[in-house]
């Protein structure tokens, strides 16, 4: 016994006016009247357009509220159908339309069930996600893939790694870790190493040298021996990842995979920063859900998680000067003042994490040889922020004067307003009290072009510090904030627009490149050092085919694995400013991503492609060896 709400996408010539047609419908046993319904879908309706056969009463970023004509009385099993007259922008996927909704009557509210929002068959390519099946030339399941393989013999089956007698307790207590590691991730898989010596197993010798860069490692295999020589802790972690790979690869696939019995492998990274972001404000991920997904970044061996802990639609860390960041800021639903988004929206849903997870999250982080690099994404992005200190605006401000891509009025923090440093001061000390990371990432991103111009304060700022845009405004800001890390002795990074209206000081600071591919060598050649990450290539909420039914979403275009994999992040770059790329990153944004399964079908196999990217140098990589392994990944 059910409410629920259906939407066809209907294409127009004229693309302002792609419109919805919904049918709402009440399939339980009560009739319906004095209600109103709400819903949440990536495609909106344009700002002040109009409904047939109902009345818009709000529309906040993609939530939008809906009345039913007057004195509308819906019988069991009637339908009601109104019509969305203009969207912002075509939709593309079945994932576009009502992903949550819900009815209130007096104040009251029940949940609507929704459907996959109906497309144009006609238009529809039908195309799929598709990986082959891929093919390996030779027998080693590792991913990254490492630099040099010489294996001569193999041997079947699972062949677990033991210590050599003369192995020491820091190696043994690496092999543990990186055992406890892979059981995390494959709980019903065979332990890669074990103590004591394994019948049918390999001795694993170490051996530290000064020979290794950049965390490298090598490993001689030589019949039941082995030796691992490395010049890092993490050098030594990273060749026990592989090995323990290399067992997992062949008990899960034997026909495909075994164990090198002679040979050499020399591997080391290609860059310092092989990253992933992940988006916690759209979805909240909780700590269990990090710690593991942290497990999966050491898997691949990336080095670096962006966690993207605030935006419009929730702050997520607890900062103990500002409470309500949290109280208020941290959730959203029915008559809160955050109102719904994306899923869930018939609940109260959110959550943060305490400073306690945190630390612990850094401290898994650490164990792992992960940097967790903090993302508060100012002065952009912060409808949470403003929602629980109303105080950070301007009170002469005209509401609504501007609007974020996203759809949110008014979003930014107040550059003239002296208590916004007060502010970000007592934030920024707690951030910086908590992530020991050299760099604190400070967003930047998607200011509208109108902010601030009708704020008074701004104004009033922007005269007597003589800048002449919205961009030049946020560069004063930006630069503040710069100081106020250095103070703090961390380094700034920040989205690609922090290099707009006249940017801020490029030394020491880290752009994270992601509108276009080009960016990263604009950047570069603007003095900034980079990690490029663009939406085209690198945005694992993209979809990965064209059809209709294929989850994700469009705006960059479809980014399919093989796009993912075969991208190169340095082409077009001069040799003499190829040492400002930094790295690669992924980033996993959360408006389509909510829950666990659907992450595991846009993550992966993409996150490995990029991992493979940080880590293998180009012509060492191959996507039918990439493709044929990416069918044995872990999952979150
Ligand atoms: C971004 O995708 N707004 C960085």
């Amino acid at each position: 016994m059910t409410l629920s709400l259906e939407a066809r996408y209907l294409p127009a010539t004229d693309t302002t006016a792609n419109s919805f047609e919904l049918s709402f419908s009440n399939y339980t046993d009560k009739p319906l009247s004095n209600f109103t319904l709400a819903y949440s879908a990536m495609s909106r309706c344009v700002r002040g357009s109009g409904v047939d056969n109902g009345t818009l009463l709000r529309r906040v970023a993609n939530f939008h509220e809906i009345a039913p004509p007057e004195g509308l009385v819906l019988q069991p099993g009637e339908s009601w159908q109104f019509k969305i007259r203009q969207l912002e922008m075509p939709s593309r996927h079945r994932v576009d339309g009502p992903k949550s909704a819900f009815v209130t009557v007096d104040g009251e509210v029940t949940p609507v069930q929704c459907s996959d929002l109906q497309g144009p068959e006609d238009k529809d390519t039908g195309e799929l996600r598709h990986i082959p099946k891929g093919q390996v030339d030779m027998p080693i399941y590792a991913v990254p893939f490492p630099q040099q393989v010489s294996v001569k013999e193999y041997k079947a089956g699972l062949i677990r790694f033991y210590p050599a007698a003369t192995a020491s307790d820091a190696d043994k207590a690496a092999m543990l870790k990186i055992a406890a590691l892979a059981k995390r991730l494959f709980p019903d898989s065979a332990d890669p190493f074990r103590l004591a010596p394994a019948r049918n197993g390999i001795a694993l010798a170490f051996a530290q040298k000064d020979s290794f860069e950049n965390d490298g490692y090598s490993i001689r295999f030589d019949g039941d021996a082995a030796e691992l020589s490395f010049s890092s802790a993490t050098g030594r972690d990273y060749g026990l990842t592989l090995l323990a790979q290399i067992v997992y690869g062949a008990e899960s696939d034997p026909e495909t995979f075994q164990t090198p019995t002679r040979g050499v492998i020399t591997d080391v990274p290609r860059f310092g920063w092989r990253g992933s972001h992940l988006d916690v404000s759209r979805h909240f991920w909780p700590t269990e859900d990090i710690l593991r997904f942290l497990d999966i970044l050491a898997w691949s061996r990336m080095n670096v998680f962006q966690w993207h802990l605030t935006d419009d639609e929730g702050w997520r860390l607890e900062i103990n000067a500002y409470p309500e960041l949290t109280m208020t800021g941290a959730f959203r639903g029915p008559g809160l003042p955050l109102v719904s988004q994306h899923g869930y929206g018939s609940e109260t849903y959110g959550g943060f994490y305490t400073q306690e997870e945190v630390r612990d999250v850094v401290a898994h982080g650490q164990s792992l040889n992960i940097t967790i690099v903090p993302e508060i994404d100012i002065p952009g992005h912060c409808t949470a922020v403003l929602k629980a200190y109303p105080n950070l605006v301007d009170p002469d401000e005209p509401d609504a004067s501007y609007h974020s891509i996203q759809g949110y009025a008014n979003n930014a923090l107040n550059p003239a307003i002296p208590e916004t440093y007060t502010f970000l001061e007592a934030v920024f000390a707690e951030v910086a009290e908590l992530f020991p990371s050299e760099y604190i990432h400070v967003g930047g991103d998607e200011v509208d072009v109108k902010s601030w111009l009708e704020s008074p304060k701004a104004q009033a700022l922007m005269a007597e510090e003589n800048l002449k845009d919205t961009m030049e405004l946020q560069a004063y800001f930006l630069r503040k904030v710069q100081a106020m890390l250095r103070k703090l002795d961390r380094k700034i990074a920040g989205w690609d627009e922090v290099s707009h209206g006249g940017g801020i000081d490029a030394e020491g600071s880290l752009l994270v490149a992601w509108q276009k591919p080009e960016l990263t060598r604009k950047l570069i050649e603007e003095g900034y050092e980079v990690v490029c990450s663009p939406g085209q290539a690198y945005y694992l909420d993209m979809a990965q085919a064209t059809g209709w039914e294929e989850p994700g979403a469009g705006w960059a275009g479809v980014t399919s694995p093989e796009t993912s994999y075969q991208f190169e992040a340095a082409s077009g770059l001069d040799d003499g400013v190829a040492n400002r790329l930094k790295g690669v990153q992924a980033c996993i944004w959360c408006e389509h991503i909510t829950n666990k399964a659907i992450f595991n079908h846009m993550v992966f196999p993409r996150l490995f492609a990029v991992a493979e990217a940080g880590w293998t140098d180009p012509q060492n990589k191959n996507w039918q060896r990439f493709a044929a392994l990416s069918h044995h990944f872990p999952k979150l």
